[in-house]
């Protein structure tokens, strides 16, 4: 048992979307949360800035005293996982995939879109995944320039974001794609639009709750879990720029009770 705090990051609100997968199957959990959003997006930035943001705030998040760390964000897991472990090899950290296997196993047509930021298609992680199990399908890509930027300034359903979306699915939809993947933790914020455009048989994919699930795991595997008790836990979501636009997003899809903070680290 361990009633030390979750540590959860992400370029800004996007991993509140892991977040809430997390406080639906560990709602005793307590989250300490950093949306890095004076840094956002980081999907078009190089492997060694993402690197050095992720070193902070994980850095900040130990210092929290947080007992596992989930990186939240698919852009940092495939820049920097492999160096957050190397650099704290005692912490436990779970990190991102873009949902490539299960895709692959739901196509019928055989055609898979994968919507994820050009940091995520760029990395060694991401090729990886591809050759091991994408190489019965055809897998189509697109990284979403300024998705991430319209989602931060909460514009999840107007008719700008919906055309944005349709200009990115129907050129996969006439190519056949019958699969989405959500590979980064912001674009299920506008999954509802993706769901309208692509239709009622296609199938769209977010990992969250297989990396809650994951969580989860580890958890129990390490005698981590904190005690149960009769009041939900306050969470304590730190922001890195203006908390204004994060607060009105949160407070439109994140189920819990948390409290905000402005928060810069170097
Ligand atoms: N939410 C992030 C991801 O999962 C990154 C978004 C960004 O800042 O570009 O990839």
């Amino acid at each position: 048992m361990s009633s030390q705090p979750i540590g959860v990051f992400d370029s800004g609100i996007g991993g509140l979307t892991v977040a809430n997968a997390i406080v639906d199957i560990l709602p005793a959990e307590r989250l300490v949360y950093f949306g890095d959003t004076a840094n956002m997006p980081y999907g078009g930035k190089p492997a060694e800035t993402i690197q050095l943001y992720s070193h902070r705030i994980t850095r900040f998040l130990l210092q929290a005293d947080c007992k596992v760390i989930v990186v939240a964000c698919n852009t940092a897991t495939a820049a920097a996982l492999h160096h957050l472990r190397d650099s704290w090899p005692e912490v436990h950290f779970v990190g991102m995939e873009p949902a490539v296997k299960p895709a692959a196993q739901a196509t019928r047509s055989g055609v898979v879109g994968v919507l994820a930021t050009g940091g995520t298609f760029r990395s060694e992680r991401y090729a990886a995944l591809m050759h091991r199990y994408a190489a019965n399908v055809k897998v189509l890509q697109n990284p979403c320039v300024g998705l991430v930027e319209r989602i931060e300034a909460g514009e999840l359903d107007t008719p700008e974001t919906a055309a944005f979306l349709r200009s990115i699915l129907e050129p996969m939809l006439s190519q056949g794609a019958d699969t989405f993947v959500l590979g980064c933790t912001h674009y299920p914020l506008v999954r509802p639009l993706i769901e309208s455009i692509a239709g009622p048989a296609a199938v769209v994919i977010d990992p969250a709750p297989a990396v809650a699930r994951r969580l989860a795991f580890i958890l129990d595997e390490h005698h981590l879990r904190a005690d149960k008790t009769d009041t939900a836990p306050i969470h304590q979501l730190f922001v890195s720029g203006d908390p204004r636009p994060f607060a009105a997003s949160a407070s439109r899809f994140f189920n819990a009770q948390y409290q905000l903070h402005h928060q810069l680290i170097y």
